[in-house]
């Protein structure tokens, strides 16, 4: 592998919000997950604990979270409250106006981007989603090990040719999912990854984002 190689398998991997509903092989799902366990992690702890829900149980679950989202308040093992400022605001708000714009939902429209996030929580229709925990006692040191343990699986994904998004929505109403599979209490859900194979019709797919360049980001010392 050239390093344009690996650039080009990076620059393919995009978020993907509409999926066809046949299943992953399972192999390649076990190829993508051996691929993911070789990401680094503070003193090779591997913190990464996953749950993998498929098909007619997913639904399920995204119907549970969906009439909870509609009736109750979300309460996610860690507190997702963070109000973007500034650059980042102006970077978030350009995400979903691409997201948006791209399926047609105006500015205004707050039934349309209420149904357009709620799809979040039926994992974008996917056949799969990996809902990715980090063990009880841990904090943000080991938070970033799961950063690294995502980036990888979802790259592996995108070198199968399959599509995929990380999504802390799926994140947000973590006693459903304990309720659902039969969970104890203690690990920590931060995020979900649903994937499968792409709709390249789905409307939302053809959203892009862009990248701001590295000056302001990086520093040059010595
Ligand atoms: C940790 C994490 C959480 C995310 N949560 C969501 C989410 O809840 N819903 C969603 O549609 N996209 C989510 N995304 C996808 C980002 O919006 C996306 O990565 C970003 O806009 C850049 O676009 P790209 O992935 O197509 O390059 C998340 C990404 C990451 C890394």
């Amino acid at each position: 592998m050239t390093p344009d190689d690996f650039d080009r398998l990076v620059r393919t991997r995009r978020s993907v919000r509409g999926y066809l509903p046949d299943p992953v092989d399972p192999g390649v799902i076990e190829a993508a997950l051996q691929t993911a366990l070789w990401a680094p992690s503070n003193c090779n702890v591997q913190p990464w604990r996953i749950e993998l829900v498929s098909g007619a149980r997913l639904r399920s679950l995204g119907q549970a979270m969906i009439a909870h989202a509609q009736s109750g308040k979300a309460h996610p093992d860690v507190p997702m409250d963070t109000a973007y400022r500034g650059i980042f605001r102006d970077r978030q708000v350009g995400s979903a106006r691409a997201l948006y714009g791209a399926m047609g939902i105006a500015r205004d429209d707050m039934p349309g981007r209420t149904a357009a996030f709620l799809r979040n929580l039926d994992a974008f229709g996917a056949p799969h989603a990996a809902f990715v925990f980090l063990p009880a006692g841990f904090g943000i040191r080991e938070a970033a090990d799961l950063g690294g343990f995502v980036q990888t699986f979802l790259l592996a994904l995108t070198a199968q040719g399959l599509g995929s998004v990380a999504q802390g929505a799926l994140s947000l109403y973590p006693d459903i999912l304990r309720e659902e599979l039969g969970l104890e209490k203690g690990d920590q859900l931060m995020v979900g990854i649903a994937f499968g194979h792409e709709d390249p019709a789905h409307p939302a797919n053809a959203a892009r984002t862009d990248r701001e360049g590295l000056e302001g980001m990086v520093r040059h010392h010595g």
